[in-house]
């Protein structure tokens, strides 16, 4: 597949088979996101694999959707905003960094034939709890990585006209 390819079959995927991921797979689309770039290559990202059934139990309460729990990977993506590049009328990076480091995993694991789903509303201070995370450290987004179950259809875009001026 290739990126054009992996862009247009990429679909939010909101129901999982329970066959694991395998590691390598795991491995290649964390490699995916570490590659990603960053504003002046501060690199405040990081991420949180959750396999742990305990932890999948326990994050029902920052996420109460059923069907993201039949995945068997969830993976947090977070920031640390006190690391990232500011520009000079203050707007922090940071999120946009943890976004693009995302989006290469999810793409990543779109072409290795896996399922995701982007998550951003979850609860943040449940999530950082459950978690265990360090207070310098900002969940982002969410998503289930597996098989899935069900492939939805393409949702809608806008026309490029409506999105693109050149000028
Ligand atoms: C930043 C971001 C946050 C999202 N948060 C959620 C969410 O909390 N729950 C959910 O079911 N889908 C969420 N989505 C998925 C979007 O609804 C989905 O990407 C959009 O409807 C387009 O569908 P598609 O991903 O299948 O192309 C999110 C997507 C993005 C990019």
């Amino acid at each position: 597949m290739d990126i054009y390819e992996t862009m247009k079959h990429r679909r939010s995927i909101r129901s999982y088979r329970p066959e694991p991921v395998e590691e390598e797979k795991l491995n290649r689309i964390l490699e995916a996101a570490r590659l990603a770039p960053s504003a002046a290559n501060r690199q405040p990202i990081y991420f949180v694999v959750i396999k742990d059934e305990k932890i999948k139990q326990q994050l029902k309460k920052a996420y109460n959707e059923e069907w993201f729990y039949t995945a068997p990977i969830i993976i947090c993506a977070c920031s640390l905003p006190e690391k990232a590049w500011k520009r000079s009328d203050g707007k922090n990076y940071a999120d946009i960094d943890a976004a693009i480091a995302m989006d290469h995993l999810i793409l990543a694991a779109t072409a290795e034939g896996l399922a995701t789903c982007w998550i951003a509303a979850f609860k943040v201070p449940l999530v950082k709890s459950i978690l265990q995370l360090s207070p310098e450290i900002e969940p982002v987004a969410m998503t289930p990585v597996g098989y899935p179950l069900n492939v939805t259809e393409q949702t809608y875009r806008k026309p490029l006209e409506e999105i693109v001026k050149i000028i």
